[in-house]
């Protein structure tokens, strides 16, 4: 089943990614997250008093209910990702806002007043997912959460309330800049999953609870975390050329951040974080030598027979794991910034998908046997 879509395109032979028919390289070089996520949701750029309202909103809805918050507590030595799951699932069963509309829904009813409810809980979940994951950091550390700041900027603010500081401009504009590169991507696999539970006319949240579940895969998100790893172990730009050719052995180990399903020339969203994290570490310094080393480890992937011949090409995974690591985001809250960032694109698609609802009931293709004999227990 091919959905019909206006919110992102890939064209991955020629490695372009478009918002809402804005390119990514236009909108990381002059938007904001922000700005952003009200094109992803209401398909336009926003004019200033727009924005400005939509900036507002998003303020006023950051908190989260206080028994959303035991959960996250209750869950403070598990996986954040399990944490989010839990957390986005309880913020719902409390959003009078959600159940009115979930109500509304299973009567059929999904016209204008319910359409208007469906984006204030849209705005919602967006604003309350960098909450959700800093207040899980804080728990997990045994630290106090720290209350989100109104004049701070999304991207400023979340790591404000994980950190507990306002964040140096450069790193903050970092933060911004991946919010924006991971906001959207037509229909990978916890796209589909928001898509699938919504389509049974479930609540908005459970269809990004689910969403959540579906990123908390290695094989969806977390691939940077494996990149960096990487280049942690091998410790030198020396050793790229090892590493590299180890992967293109049969059965070798994979080089994670290279690759991908739809892309097959370089990601656009990789080249855009490879020049932040040189721009990072022009400022901050590169003493773990990862930049360098990614850097040795590219060239060797962009002329190896074995990587040309497959088109095989760094991803966004590649370059993104680097100035995560010096921002001193410990590896598993990378993914959660993921969903920081995605969540937006799930809520424009299941908000999409609602305007022509029918549900998801794929076929099976049955390959057993049909017609067998009972036969009583006692017999077998
Ligand atoms: N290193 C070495 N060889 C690779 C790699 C890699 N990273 N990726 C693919 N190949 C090889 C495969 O072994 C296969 O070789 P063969 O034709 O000799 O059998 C060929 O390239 C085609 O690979 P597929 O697995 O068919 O490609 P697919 O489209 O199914 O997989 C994927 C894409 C999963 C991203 C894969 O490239 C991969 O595992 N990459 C590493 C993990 C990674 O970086 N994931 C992040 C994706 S981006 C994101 O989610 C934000």
């Amino acid at each position: 089943m091919v959905k019909n879509t206006s919110i992102s395109d890939i064209d991955g032979e020629k490695g372009i990614l478009w918002y809402r028919g804005y390119r990514i390289e236009d909108l990381a070089r002059s938007s904001t997250y922000e700005e952003v996520s009200y094109l992803i949701l209401y398909g336009k750029l926003p004019n200033k008093k727009e924005l400005d309202e939509f900036t507002e909103r998003l303020k006023t809805h950051r908190d989260l209910h206080p028994s959303t918050v035991e959960v996250i507590k209750s869950l403070a030595k598990a996986h954040p990702m399990f944490a989010i799951e839990a957390a986005v699932a309880a913020e719902g069963a409390f959003d009078e806002d959600n159940l009115k509309l979930a109500e509304a829904l299973r009567v059929g009813r999904y016209k204008a007043e319910e359409k208007e409810l469906a984006y204030r809980v849209a705005e919602k979940l967006v604003a309350k997912m960098p909450t959700i994951v800093a207040y899980h950091y804080r728990f997990s550390r045994g630290l106090d959460v720290v209350k989100p700041r109104r004049d701070l900027s999304h991207a400023a603010n979340f790591l404000y309330m994980m950190f507990g500081k306002e964040p140096d401009p450069l790193v903050a504009r970092g933060i911004d800049l991946y919010l924006i590169l991971h906001a959207d991507h037509e229909v990978p696999a916890s796209t589909f999953t928001a898509h699938v539970v919504a389509s049974t006319l479930s609540d908005m949240y459970s269809a990004v609870a689910a969403a959540v579940g579906a990123l908390k895969g290695p094989l969806h998100g977390g691939a940077n975390e494996m990149a960096v790893r990487n280049y942690l172990e091998i410790g030198d730009p020396s050793k790229a050329k090892e590493l590299v050719e180890a992967a293109t052995k049969p059965g070798g180990p994979k080089l994670m951040g290279v690759g991908h399903r739809v892309y097959k020339a370089y990601d656009p969203r990789a080249k855009i974080f490879k020049e932040f994290s040189q721009d990072y570490v022009n400022k901050f310094g590169d003493p773990k030598n990862l930049y360098a080393i990614a850097s040795a480890i590219e060239q060797e992937i962009l002329n190896h027979p074995y990587f040309q011949q497959r088109k095989l090409y760094p991803n966004v995974d590649f370059w993104s794991g680097i100035a995560f690591y010096y921002m001193g985001i410990p590896y598993e809250y990378f993914t959660p910034i993921f969903a920081v960032s995605r969540v937006v694109g799930w809520v424009a698609h299941i908000l999409e998908y609602w305007e022509i609802n029918r549900i998801f009931r794929p076929r099976a293709c049955y390959i057993g046997p049909h017609d067998l004999q009972y036969v009583p227990i006692e017999r077998r």
